[in-house]
């Protein structure tokens, strides 16, 4: 059965695009059945739609409180009873019980080679600490922000003279081929997270996956 997609969007939606291509393509067992933005005029939903994709916008501005807001999003979600909620670029704090909602069926992009530099201006802050590699890690979403457990990540040189923009454009190419890999992996049923104690896991065929994600050797 062709599985239900929920993709949340704060602004250009480029690995929305990279989804929905997939989908139309074939490559991914399942539909974008809605795209739903915290921002108002964002392309990203110009995006959907030109793929006459159920579209939204769940202003953050109208609530006074996260858990309202956040109340009222699960709602818009649930709508359309997803198999699994993908952000993509969803510049948002989440609580927790929006989290839990969504267990194992949520995932998240970080444009940073998870654990180093959860949070904001990530491109920026590899070039200030001199790294001469940076990336991006596609995660299970869990309450710690951008510390769930990594599925996997494409690694790209940092070159001498970068300039943040450069180096985000070559982590968004990288972007656009991970996140639809992943999401082909979750609706194939072949991925899945694993919660015990407290710690979570992911996991590809039945096989647990390091902190650094899938690694095929
Ligand atoms: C992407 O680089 C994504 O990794 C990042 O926002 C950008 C969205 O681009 N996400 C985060 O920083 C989440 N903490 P897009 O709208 O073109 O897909």
């Amino acid at each position: 059965m062709s599985k239900r997609i929920v993709v949340l969007i704060s602004g250009n939606g480029s690995n929305l695009q990279a989804i929905i291509n997939a989908c139309e393509e074939k490559k991914i067992n399942g539909d974008v059945v809605a795209v739903i933005s915290n921002k108002p005029q964002v392309y990203g939903l110009e995006r959907a739609r030109c793929h006459d994709i159920d579209n939204a916008v769940v202003n953050h501005r109208d609530y006074e409180t996260r858990e309202a807001y956040d109340e009222t999003l699960a709602k818009a979600i649930d709508e359309h009873q997803p198999d699994l909620v993908v952000l993509a670029g969803f510049m948002r704090i989440l609580t927790a019980d929006f989290v839990e909602h969504y267990a194992g069926k949520m995932l998240n992009i970080h444009p940073s080679l998870l654990p180093k530099y959860q949070g904001l201006n990530t491109h920026q802050r590899a070039i200030d600490a001199g790294d001469s590699e940076h990336g991006v890690s596609v995660h299970f979403v869990t309450a710690e922000l951008d510390g769930g457990p990594v599925i996997l990540q494409a690694k790209v040189p940092v070159f001498d003279n970068d300039t943040s923009d450069e180096l985000a454009a070559r982590v968004h190419e990288q972007e656009h081929r991970i996140y639809p890999l992943v999401v082909n992996w979750f609706t194939d049923e072949r991925l899945l997270m694993q919660s015990t104690n407290g710690e979570h896991h992911a996991l590809l065929d039945n096989t647990l996956l390091g902190s650094e994600g899938y690694s095929p050797n």
